[in-house]
């Protein structure tokens, strides 16, 4: 199942929008950050990632972001994630009227075929007005917006919400004072008077505007304000002054509508984002034992049963399927687990793990990392480029890297994979049913046959043919009484000397001799 949030596009009934207009010129000084505020990231993604994404489900006829500071950044990173959005840059005339003139100016010549073209005319239908540093806005809430705007037969519908502290924003002033009255316009911070100042419902900056009304007014905009700048909110009270009607929909969920402006507010709505993913990840039926040390991507799919134990993160296109068990304290980007399988306190990237493999505790799986059916990957295990058959295990303490492990294989604690001569890497291939020794080192380029042994300490550095035991190691020298004789008077030579004296056991002390790895 996916996340319905920002994936699916659903046009509103009243019909999608011909422009969206996303508001990205703004300095962010608040942020003291050399990345410009709307680049900074939560849940996985952009704060201006966050408002493309419920823009362009809007499908809107044209998706407009205007940038000014660090513009060339702001507009690389538009090309990223949203290669169709049209990119306008504003000019040294401050405010967001201006901003949304010059992001309307930028879609002149598509409309008119002309470079210089007025727009006046030339767009209709409505345009809806967004911010690049509010990603909590939904795409259901601008559905609502549209819906509303449509409903009421409205020139312009504002979006608003009842706040505690309303210092610093746009306040909504209504008919008599009345919370339900008709829209008188929208007086700033700056340039309000005491009573205006105590009204606490705000503009959230988010409109739906008709497109004739809005290039009209934006032509009439002054600067004639506390702030000196053009102000959009101005272009309520001039369509209301020409017998146009305005309007308004509250939203009761505030975090929707605030924006980012320092790394406080970033954290505090990277954790409500996370919270509401989680929330309906539950409802979907996915277990999370605690919400609060769990951190999900919005990019990421999870299916129902899947259980995430405390400290997980799951980042990217990470997918999880049913009844997979992750955690705790594991981190996954960009990998695939499949149904049952289980990863514990471990660490991948760009891995896929496939059903009822086992992976950790401790292990890191690089990218290109594929773990069989029921394989394993045990403790102290880094992978890379490493395809592990199925029901195949790395159980301890091993590198594997640029490898092909084939089904049924063991290999034994403390192998090496030795890919790399200092200057290339090379591949290992090691067939069905192998049993590497503990402690073998595997100097690719190297095959080892079907069914192989390799003995425990062995360097293989020849190809190894099916079937046939590998011992690549010194042979074993034993220098009787070299304690007695070297080290007279210590611990070790008394204890020598009392072996001697007593009765020898039976058999002797000579363990196995060559291959067994672990299990
Ligand atoms: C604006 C509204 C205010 C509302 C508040 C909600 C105006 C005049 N005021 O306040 O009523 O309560 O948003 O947060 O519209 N931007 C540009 N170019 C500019 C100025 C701003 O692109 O020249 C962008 C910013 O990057 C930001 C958004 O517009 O994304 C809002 O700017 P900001 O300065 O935060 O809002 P205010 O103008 O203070
Ligand atoms: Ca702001």
């Amino acid at each position: 199942m996916r996340q319905t949030e920002s994936q699916s596009t659903t046009p509103p009934a009243a019909g999608p929008p011909s422009a969206v207009v996303v508001l990205a010129a703004g300095e962010g000084t608040r942020m003291r950050s050399a990345t410009p505020k709307v680049l900074h990231r939560i849940g996985g993604r952009s704060l201006l990632g966050h408002a493309l994404a419920a823009a362009r489900g809007l499908a809107p006829g044209h998706l407009v972001v205007v940038v000014r500071h660090e513009r060339d950044l702001v507009a690389a990173h538009v090309g990223e994630v949203d290669p169709d959005a049209v990119i306008a840059d504003q000019d040294e005339i401050k405010g967001t009227g201006r901003a949304v003139a010059c992001g309307l100016e930028a879609l002149a010549p598509r409309l008119t075929g002309s470079q210089s073209g007025s727009l006046t005319g030339s767009l209709t239908g409505t345009v809806v007005v967004t911010y690049g540093d509010v990603p909590l806005l939904t795409q259901e809430t601008l559905v609502g917006l549209l819906s509303e705007h449509a409903a009421s037969g409205n020139a312009v519908t504002v979006l608003t919400a009842q706040v505690a502290d309303p210092t610093g924003y746009g306040r909504v002033v209504r008919e008599n004072g009345d919370p339900d009255g008709a829209v008188v316009g929208i007086v700033e911070h700056k340039d309000a008077d005491d009573d205006q100042r105590a009204i606490r419902e705000i503009n959230s900056g988010i409109y739906a505007f008709e497109a004739d009304v809005l290039t009209d007014a934006l032509g009439r905009l002054t600067t004639d304000n506390a702030q000196g700048e053009m102000y959009l909110t101005d272009v309520l009270a001039i369509a209301r002054a020409d017998g146009r009607r305005v309007g308004a929909l509250r939203t009761d969920d505030r975090w929707q509508v605030e924006g980012v402006n320092d790394r406080v507010q970033l954290a505090t709505l990277g954790r409500v984002l996370n919270q509401r993913l989680l929330d309906s990840w539950m409802r979907a039926g996915v277990t999370v034992v605690d919400p609060d040390t769990t951190w999900v991507d919005v990019t990421v799919t999870l299916e129902a049963d899947v259980t995430l134990l405390p400290g997980v993160q799951l980042h990217g296109h990470t997918e999880v399927a049913r009844g997979a068990l992750i955690g705790p304290d594991t981190t996954l980007a960009d990998c695939t687990v499949a149904a049952g399988a289980q990863v514990v306190r471990s660490h991948g990237s760009g891995a896929l793990i496939e059903a009822g493999a086992t992976v950790g505790p401790f292990s890191y799986l690089r990218p290109g990392t594929r773990l069989g059916p029921q394989g394993k990957i045990g403790a102290f295990v880094e992978t890379k480029n490493a395809h592990i058959g199925a029901g195949a295990k790395v159980p301890h303490l091993s590198y594997v890297g640029d490898a092909a492990i084939g089904e049924g294989t063991n290999i034994g604690a403390a192998t090496v994979f030795v890919n790399y001569d200092g200057v290339a890497k090379h591949r290992t291939t090691v067939g069905d049913h192998v049993r590497i020794g503990s402690d073998t080192m595997l100097v690719a380029p190297v095959t080892i046959g079907d069914g192989a042994y390799t003995g425990a300490g062995s360097v293989i550095t020849d190809d190894v043919p099916a079937g046939a035991m590998a011992v690549g190691r010194a042979r074993q020298r034993n220098l009787p009484d070299w304690v007695r004789r070297r080290r007279p008077g210590t611990a070790s030579a008394e204890a020598a000397a009392a072996a001697a004296r007593a009765p020898q056991p039976v058999g002797g002390t000579t363990g196995p001799t060559s291959a067994e790895g672990t299990e």
